[in-house]
């Protein structure tokens, strides 16, 4: 049994009033907030065992390195990678994404080749191939969504062809909440010799992953939206693809050996964690992946799904809102437009109700755009989001929506 109030209860700051009122958070989207059982994790670390990764043949350094691969192990867990290896950790996902498109994209990538995106990507997933396209000569492509933001496999199967080299994807859309099927896209993306890389930034958060399952070829993904810390995120690869990857960045820890006239560079991982790792970083992260493993993510989704078709029904009682991506295969993430009134608009008076939602472009203005809007409102849960949040949503809404109308 689901028992949201007593998990609301881990996270400190979500116990907190604001102004004598509790903040009812709906922007787990753009950051999840974190258990105690994170916060506690990295105090530990910090108090009892803290010193550099990799580094001293001391007790404290040996006790973080162990802790800190023990987290790439939970990594590698919570994906189903098939070796620990396979995880590099990075700043986020941005970085992680940035890591394959300078390093795997600068090799790989010639003029005549295609790299292929949805419309529904975020800046992340967007512009590191825009630009690499640029310096290589290769080809950016987009492929179309529907009106209502589902995926269009017609689509898909039709933009893809022999000179796509990667497909560059999300697995949630942080603006619509659509869900593509990276399994049978992996499969479409491997029958024409391409790659494929899977931003799951969102999704990681609310449904189980297994690489191994879809076959992808990278995935990234970012601890600050897994109830971990921020600072530090995954990339994930097939070891035969990142084992012949040249380095991102160089420095420290990354080396085989080191004279004044060459390098030769460590194996994967240490190849692509140049400089001091975030080692207490990473640890917080896996803690935040245990948390979740420990919650069971079935039950997560299942959590997430009951509150996105409850949110959708009781959104249509607020006047002139639309929401802005209905696919059927959703996450809990809602956008929405109320008709005249601008989203920052919305945004302030919900502030005032101690409700906080994003609103803007969401880094993904291009697919804003397509939908028809420079800036929507969005709401999006997390695994200790309750009905009580929506109806405290749904009741500020209103109280905007009169504001504004009677002004
Ligand atoms: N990508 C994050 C969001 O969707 C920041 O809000």
């Amino acid at each position: 049994m689901y028992d949201v109030y007593q998990i609301k209860k881990d996270f400190p700051i979500l116990q907190r009033p604001l102004n004598g009122k509790p903040v009812v958070f709906l922007d787990t989207a753009a950051s999840a907030q974190k258990p105690r059982q994170v916060l506690e994790k990295m105090r530990q670390i910090y108090e009892t065992e803290y010193a550099n990764a990799h580094r001293g043949s001391y007790t404290f350094s040996e006790q973080i390195t162990s802790e800190f691969e023990a987290a790439r192990r939970t990594v590698q867990l919570f994906i189903n990678a098939r070796e620990s290896r396979e995880i590099i950790f990075t700043r986020n996902a941005t970085e992680a994404i940035n890591l394959v498109a300078a390093t795997w994209g600068r090799v790989n990538l010639h003029s005549g080749d295609e790299v292929l995106i949805s419309q529904a990507e975020h800046h992340a997933n967007l512009v590191p191939w825009q630009n690499i396209c640029k310096m290589t000569g290769a080809k950016l492509v987009v492929f179309p969504i529907a009106d209502d933001g589902s995926f269009l496999k017609e689509e898909y199967d039709k933009y893809l062809n022999n000179r796509t080299k990667l497909v560059s994807v999300t697995a949630m859309s942080n603006v619509l909440g659509t869900i593509f099927p990276i399994k049978e896209m992996a499969k479409a993306a491997h029958s024409v010799g391409a790659k494929i890389l899977v931003d799951a930034s969102q999704y990681a958060a609310h449904s189980p992953i297994n690489v191994q399952d879809w076959d992808c070829d990278f995935l990234a993904f970012s601890g600050h939206k897994t109830y971990g810390p921020t600072g530090i995120g995954v990339l994930y690869g097939k070891a035969e693809i990142l084992s012949l990857m040249p380095p991102y960045q160089f420095g420290g820890d990354m080396i085989e050996k080191v004279t004044y006239e060459k390098t030769t560079f460590a194996d994967i991982p240490a190849r692509f964690e140049a400089g001091t790792a975030a080692s207490v970083q990473a640890i917080g992260m896996a803690e935040g992946l245990k948390y979740m493993l420990s919650i069971g993510m079935d039950n997560i989704a299942s959590h997430e799904q009951k509150l996105t078709t409850c949110a959708t029904a009781r959104l249509l009682e607020v006047p002139n809102l639309k929401i802005v991506g209905t696919a059927t295969e959703k996450g809990g993430v809602i956008s929405f437009d109320i008709k005249g009134i601008h989203p920052q608009d919305i945004a302030f008076v919900l502030n005032k109700e101690n409700v906080a939602v994003r609103t803007g472009h969401h880094c993904a203005e291009p697919l804003v755009n397509r939908m028809g809007y420079t800036s929507l409102a969005r709401a999006s849960f997390g695994l200790y989001s309750t009905k009580e949040d929506i109806d405290s949503l749904v009741a500020a809404l209103l109280k905007a929506e009169k504001f504004f109308r009677e002004d």
